[in-house]
């Protein structure tokens, strides 16, 4: 089949470079020309394993295309994806101009029926401007699907590939065909349902995400009260199949593109429909609280006074990781921005590494010393912050770290440290939860 993927972030290329490895001719359409051009030379605009060599093989076997012109891609397409982004505007609710603008590129490029299936997470209740939007161009050779997606950054390829479900969102027979064609040679259940449940299902899905990972550090606060090791209680917790381990994690709180917004826009959809939807605001609130209880931690470590304005003046910190998670070098709502900006703001310097995101941070984050690496962040440090979970971390020798720092204070906001070997060797160790 020959299709278009409309938005070359990372759902778009990760869709293009899959539709196109499973053997489709894929257009892939974006407005920023400079990223086009870049794509064309083989630049990725963002770190993902696995899909710089996804897309040089299709590239290169002439079924992968890189355009900023809708003209050359949307007539031919039989189908078209549109994976733009829906990011949030100041009231929480999604910013849905960048979808419109899409659709109304791709209504006037239409050419024989085309099934256009909206990848990006919309929020539920703009189907009929949508069509209207498309009608105003084309007659009734088009359909709408929605199929949303569920990939994560730092494994988006092998997520794709390997789903645990393809939601289909749409009544229409013929409409279905063509995505079950589409997705047949992937594996995974099929989860074929009307537009509005298609786009529920992705809502709920980030939204209990976001609300594990915030029950998570609820029960890490309780545990440090009463003198409990939350990496215990959710090992327990999770040993139960009907809960499941994932998620559970207690640390400084979710970020990135997705978890945030979505739980947000959620909040705002249920308003929308006359529903308080009182549960997200706590599992917000929740999360926005992780970063002053992580400060607090930092600041009690180093026997700050926590009533003086600028109580970590003369203190360096080395900050491990700035990225939002590992396997990527997204800083979208990266929790290290706000964490660090308070650090600044108490008058400590930072110096901070990260193996993928410093050069993003650097645009987010311009008075912070950057560090080629993880020694030479923490060197002469009076702490070490750990933020991200990179693998390099946990690994790291702690009798190195203890020589290089200037005092043996370990702040894990991950808790990726071995505890009780940092103790035995005599560091002062903050973990969270535990
Ligand atoms: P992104 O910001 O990485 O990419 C969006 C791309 O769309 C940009 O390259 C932008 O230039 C392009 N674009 C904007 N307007 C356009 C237009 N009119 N025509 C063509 N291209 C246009 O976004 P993303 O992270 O890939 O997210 C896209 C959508 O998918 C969002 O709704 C998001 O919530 C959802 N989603 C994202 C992820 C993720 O892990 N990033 C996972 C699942 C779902
Ligand atoms: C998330 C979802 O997992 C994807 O299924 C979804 O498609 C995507 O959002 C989206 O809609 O964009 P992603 O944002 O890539 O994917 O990252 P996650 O792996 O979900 O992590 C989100 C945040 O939660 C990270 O900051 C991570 O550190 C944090 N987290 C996750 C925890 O603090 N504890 C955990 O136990 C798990």
């Amino acid at each position: 089949m020959t299709l278009t993927v409309v938005g070359a972030g990372y759902v778009g290329l990760v869709t293009a470079a899959v539709f196109s490895e499973l053997g489709n001719k894929v257009f892939c359409v974006d407005v920023d020309k400079s990223k086009i051009e870049s794509l064309k030379k083989g630049k990725m605009p963002f770190f993902e394993p696995s899909l710089p060599e996804y897309i040089q093989r299709n590239v290169t076997a002439k079924r992968l295309f890189f355009t900023a012109t809708y003209a050359k891609a949307i007539p031919q397409s039989q189908a078209v994806f549109i994976c733009v982004g829906t990011p949030p505007k100041n009231d929480g609710e999604a910013d849905l101009s960048y979808l419109f603008a899409a659709v109304e590129e791709t209504a006037k490029n239409l050419s024989g029926y085309t099934l256009i299936t909206i990848k990006s997470t919309v929020p539920i209740g703009f189907e009929n401007e949508l069509e209207n939007t498309v009608k105003k161009y084309a007659k009734n050779n088009f359909e709408f699907a929605a199929s949303p997606e569920f990939l994560r950054e730092g494994t988006a390829i092998e997520d794709t590939l390997h789903p645990d479900r393809i939601v289909i969102g749409t009544t229409s027979k013929r409409a279905q065909k063509v995505l079950l064609e589409l997705h047949a040679p992937i594996p995974g259940e099929r989860i074929i349902c009307d537009t509005r449940s298609a786009q529920l299902i992705k809502y709920a899905s980030n939204a209990l995400l976001a609300t594990k990972v915030s029950f998570a550090n609820a029960i890490a606060a309780i545990c440090e009260k009463i003198g409990a090791d939350v990496q215990k209680v959710m090992e327990g917790v999770g040993a139960d199949k009907r809960i499941g381990r994932s998620f559970l994690y207690p640390g400084v709180g979710y970020g990135g593109s997705c978890l945030p917004k979505d739980v947000l826009a959620f909040i705002a959809i249920g308003k929308h429909f006359n529903y308080d939807f009182d549960l997200l605001r706590t599992v917000d609130a929740i999360n926005f609280g992780q970063i002053e209880n992580f400060v607090n931690k930092i600041k009690i470590a180093l026997g700050a006074r926590s009533s003086e304005g600028r109580s970590l003046k003369d203190k360096t910190l080395g900050v491990l990781g700035l990225a939002f998670k590992p396997n990527t070098d997204d800083m979208r709502e990266a929790p290290s921005v706000k964490i660090i900006n308070r650090l600044l703001d108490l008058g400590a310097e930072v110096k901070a590494y990260d193996p993928q995101a410093m050069a993003s941070a650097k645009k987010l984050l311009p008075n912070v010393k950057y560090a080629k690496d993880l020694k030479g962040a923490i060197k002469m440090a009076d702490a070490m912050v750990v933020i991200t979970e990179w693998r390099e971390f946990s690994e790291m020798d702690l009798k190195t770290v203890k020589k290089l720092l200037k005092k043996p204070i370990i702040i894990d906001g991950r808790n990726i440290i071995d505890k009780e070997k940092a103790l035995s060797l005599g560091f002062k160790y903050y973990g969270v939860g535990r």
